[in-house]
């Protein structure tokens, strides 16, 4: 306390030096005729600031600097002031908590350029006197309590620059008069509650760059006389109009389009009709548009396709009807579309899915109609959508129903699939294979409520299953009869046919329904024997739909169990050509590829590929669909990552092929959960459309490479990355179809290890056993980062990533076989559906 006191005194007794030190100065310079700068304040000056002062409410003290001697004014002691020439210029006290008024004495500083008082809790009126300042630039008043009205006077200020106002309690009319401050670049009146309507002289501003009016309660139309006097191409500046929240009325003037700096216009939340002018589409820098919530019709302006930089389109709560036009997606940059509460008609137009930065997308509450179109999935950045209140129809997307829930579809009578109580109605089944029971879990079902509509659907589909059981029942009888009378057609008779071990049975035209010819089977090797008609009478349950087809468990006479895919039709090359390529990949045969067994050739074209059959099901469900008991512990999941790698190096090295589709829904695990790479080549069979259409299902479910997107061309190092993502997938147990905060999985992954919070990546489970398997778990995450490098050059080959994991854990094959646990007791769910 005393020696505070001591520090005291002798701070004061310095400070008091220091002053007459000051002033020693001082005097030596006005004995030598220098110069005064900046250092004491005219008298007109001083007493203008001893006035403002006067006026103002200072609760923190922040003007207790501003005392009797003039002479610290100008020296940088007087808080807030800056001088020139003993002139002050500047005015600076923004949140300061100042109450009061601001005297109109501010009339006097004649070199006052800039006021800013901006954020304190100043009322009073806007002082008339400002108009007085030749030189005042900039006036920053916002965010007080001042009332009164805008003294028109301030048109009077030849140089200023920036008027903000904005966020006081102002009323009365905006002055006309501020076109004659011809510098005026910025003028900021926004929420006040300035009345009367928008002086149609501001129009002919050819400085104004902002003129922000929004949330005042102006009325009357906009002025219709933009660029009036305009000839040249950037006589006018304006860029930013904001109009928004008043009660202005009238229609949108044509004249606008003249400004052809526009960027963005809001007109939102007025009482404006007629209908959107065509020539707006010609205001090529558009970016932000919002005329929402006010009484607009007419259509969607086709022009509206050339607003080439839109950023944001808002048109929701207006009386808008017609179709909106396809060529939407010529706007490339658009990320927000709301076009909800209006009238529109007809379909959702399929180009929206072009438009890839598309985050918001609100058309609910219209009228259009027929289906969500698929292009809408590919809208990786869509985090808003919705149709809810429409007359749409048809199955919702299922990326869509999986990222969005009920309430961006309700209230169209005729879409499903986004709820559980609108499950679609499942397409009939194939009359080959017959579903021994219904796609859906028992879950499901259970929640399920039947409409009239889909007990009938139903009753039909048991009844069609009935028929054909009847009709299969019948047919077998019938060839068992002729098998056993002529012991000959039926069985499997076995040909050597030139260069190939194939078994083949021509079933001929013993079997026969309707009149049409028979199928064709034909066996590669393998430890099955069945007939045709074996296979088409077996039971069957479908196990998983893909962009290649269904899948199904099939259970033959004998109880032996074979996987079918029945291919999708037209989607496969002709008959010629399927049948050389299948032959070629009924020949693969290696421990983690699945093996094809057979394929047949119906009738009427279908098409079934038999494979062995893998009772754990897929990678996908057995890591991201089991019971929170289940373990998978590292060598298991270690031994799975080495068997696709195995299979991966012989597809490149020895059959020379590219996999193309690498999932870890294609990846199927046998009783050992060893590893079977599924679907190897089936590309070759299909048609390049629907080729096209797999790599934008897997890229949506984030195994894709990067490159793929522009190149469309699957290779090497696509595979490799795939084989990245699915090591990833068994290291952290995350799904990559779901992203994370907007990352995909690689992503995500290399910016937590870029945070060096490394460990939080691994799946908790493998935390376990980290003192254990620390360094494994990283030399893997390493390996696997590697492979989905962004640029494919740097990607390492197949055979040089398994050779690593070799290396990692060289005994893992051993202990993987007696580690592996039964994933759940029900049956594997079937992998999940990749979007149509
Ligand atoms: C005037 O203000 C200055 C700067 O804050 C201060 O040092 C001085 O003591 C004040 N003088 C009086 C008389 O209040
Ligand atoms: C105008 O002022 C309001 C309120 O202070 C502010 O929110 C808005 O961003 C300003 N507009 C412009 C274009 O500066
Ligand atoms: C602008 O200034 C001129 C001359 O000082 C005056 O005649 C005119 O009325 C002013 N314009 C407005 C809109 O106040
Ligand atoms: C645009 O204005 C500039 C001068 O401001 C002029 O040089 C140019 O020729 C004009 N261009 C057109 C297309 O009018
Ligand atoms: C779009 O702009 C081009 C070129 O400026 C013009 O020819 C075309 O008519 C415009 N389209 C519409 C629909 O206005
Ligand atoms: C679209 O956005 C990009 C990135 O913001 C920008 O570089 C480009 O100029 C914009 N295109 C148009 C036509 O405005
Ligand atoms: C939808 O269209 C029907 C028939 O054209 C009409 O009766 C109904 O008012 C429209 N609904 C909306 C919300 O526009
Ligand atoms: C836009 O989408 C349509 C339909 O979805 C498609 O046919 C067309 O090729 C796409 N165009 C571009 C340029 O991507
Ligand atoms: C999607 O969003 C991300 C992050 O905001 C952005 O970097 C990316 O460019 C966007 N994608 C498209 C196609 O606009
Ligand atoms: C709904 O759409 C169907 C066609 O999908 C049409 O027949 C029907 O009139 C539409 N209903 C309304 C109210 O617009
Ligand atoms: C649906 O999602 C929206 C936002 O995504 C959320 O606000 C809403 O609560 C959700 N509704 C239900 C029923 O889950
Ligand atoms: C979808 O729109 C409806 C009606 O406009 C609204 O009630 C609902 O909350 C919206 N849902 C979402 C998820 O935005």
């Amino acid at each position: 306390m005393l020696m505070g006191n001591r520090c005291y005194k002798f701070l004061r007794l310095f400070s008091s030096l220091f002053i007459y030190a000051l002033l020693f100065v001082q005097l030596v310079v006005v004995v030598s005729g220098k110069s005064w700068d900046g250092i004491i304040v005219t008298e007109a000056d001083y007493q203008a600031l001893q006035g403002l002062k006067h006026d103002l409410i200072d609760p923190k003290g922040v003007l207790r600097s501003w005392n009797n001697s003039g002479y610290g004014a100008c020296s940088g002691g007087w808080a807030g002031i800056k001088c020139v020439k003993g002139q002050v210029i500047a005015i600076q006290l923004p949140w300061k908590g100042l109450g009061g008024r601001i005297s109109e004495k501010i009339g006097q500083l004649q070199a006052l350029r800039k006021i800013s008082l901006h954020d304190n809790f100043l009322a009073g009126s806007v002082p008339w006197s400002l108009g007085f300042l030749p030189n005042l630039r900039g006036v920053y008043l916002f965010n007080n309590r001042l009332s009164g009205s805008i003294p028109p006077s301030i048109g009077n200020c030849p140089l200023l620059q920036t008027l903000d106002l904005s966020n006081n309690l102002l009323t009365g009319p905006i002055p006309p008069s501020l076109v004659n401050s011809t510098k005026l670049l910025r003028a900021n009146l926004s929420y006040n509650s300035l009345s009367g309507s928008i002086p149609s002289s501001l129009t002919k501003s050819r400085s104004l760059v902002i003129l922000a009016l929004q949330h005042n309660k102006l009325s009357g139309p906009i002025p219709s006389t933009w660029g009036a006097s305009g000839t040249g191409n950037h006589s006018y500046q304006l860029k930013i109009l904001t109009l928004d929240h008043n009660n202005i009325s009238g229609t949108i003037p044509i004249s606008l389009s003249k400004l052809s700096l526009l960027q963005q216009i809001s007109l939102s939340n007025n009482q404006i009709s007629g209908t959107i002018p065509n020539e707006l589409g010609s205001l090529s820098r558009l970016q932000i548009l919002d005329l929402s919530n006010n009484g607009v019709s007419g259509s969607f302006p086709d022009s509206f396709s050339n607003l080439s930089s839109l950023v944001s389109l808002n048109l929701g709560g207006n009386r808008l009807d017609d179709q909106i036009p396809q060529s939407l997606d010529r706007l490339h940059n658009l990320s927000v579309l709301i076009l909800k509460d209006n009238q529109f008609i007809g379909p959702i137009p399929e180009t929206i899915g072009n438009i890839s930065g598309i985050n918001q997308l609100d058309l609910s509450r219209n009228n259009f109609s027929g289906a969500i179109p698929a292009s809408l999935v590919r809208l990786a950045n869509l985090t808003s959508f919705n149709v809810s209140y429409n007359n749409l129809s048809g199955a919702v997307p299922s990326l869509l129903s999986k990222k969005f829930n009920s309430s961006s579809f309700v209230g169209n009578l005729q879409l499903c699939g986004y709820s559980g109580s609108t499950t679609c109605p499942s397409p009939s089944p194939p009359p080959q294979i017959l579903p021994s029971q219904p796609p859906e879990s028992p879950k499901k079902k259970h929640h399920h409520k039947l409409s009239t509509k889909d007990i009938l659907l139903i009753a039909a589909g048991a009844l069609l299953v009935v028929l054909l059981l009847l009709c299969c029942f019948l047919l077998c009888c019938f060839l068992r009869k002729r098998a056993a009378s002529s012991g000959k057609s039926g069985k499997i008779s076995k040909h050597a046919s030139a260069g190939s071990t194939e078994k083949a049975i021509s079933a001929g035209p013993e079997v026969q329904s309707g009149g049409e010819a028979g199928g064709k089977l034909v066996h590669f090797d393998g430890p099955f024997v069945f007939t045709a008609d074996d296979l088409l009478c077996a039971t069957a349950e479908i196990m998983g739909k893909s962009t290649y087809g269904t899948s199904y468990k099939a259970t033959l006479e004998d109880g032996n169990q074979v996987a079918v895919k029945r291919l999708r039709e037209k989607t496969t090359k002709g008959q010629k050509e399927f049948e050389s390529e299948v032959a070629a990949l009924g020949k693969i045969r290696h421990p983690n590829l699945l093996a094809l067994r057979a394929y047949y050739l119906g009738p009427k074209g279908e098409k079934l590929l038999v494979f062995d059959y893998m009772p754990k099901g897929s990678l996908a469900s057995f890591l991201h669909a089991r019971g929170p008991e289940t373990i998978i512990d590292w060598p298991t999941r270690m031994n799975i990552a080495m068997g696709v790698s195995h299979g991966l190096v012989y597809l490149h090295t020895q059959e020379n092929m590219i996999h193309g589709n690498l999932t870890s829904s294609n990846i199927l695990l046998d009783e050992q959960t060893n590893a079977h790479i599924a679907d190897t080549g089936l590309s070759r069979l299909m048609t390049s459309a629907a080729n096209t259409n797999v790599i934008a299902t897997a890229g949506s479910l984030g195994y894709n490479a990067p490159e793929l997107t522009k190149t469309k061309k699957a290779n090497h190092k696509t595979d490799v990355y795939s084989l990245g993502v699915i090591i990833l997938e068994l290291l952290t147990g995350k799904s990559p179809g779901e992203p994370m905060n907007g990352m995909d999985l690689p992503q995500w992954v290399a910016s937590i290890v870029k945070e060096e919070w490394t460990n939080e990546v691994f799946d908790l489970e493998l935390m376990r056993d980290a003192p254990n398997i620390g360094d494994e778990l990283l030399n893997t995450l390493k390996l696997a980062l590697h492979c989905v490098d962004p640029s494919p050059e740097a990607r390492p080959e197949a055979q040089q990533v398994l050779h690593q994991l070799e290396e990692i854990k060289p005994d893992v094959a051993a202990s993987a076989a007696t580690s592996a646990e039964e994933p759940t007791k029900s049956p594997p769910p079937p992998p999940p559906p990749p979007n149509e």
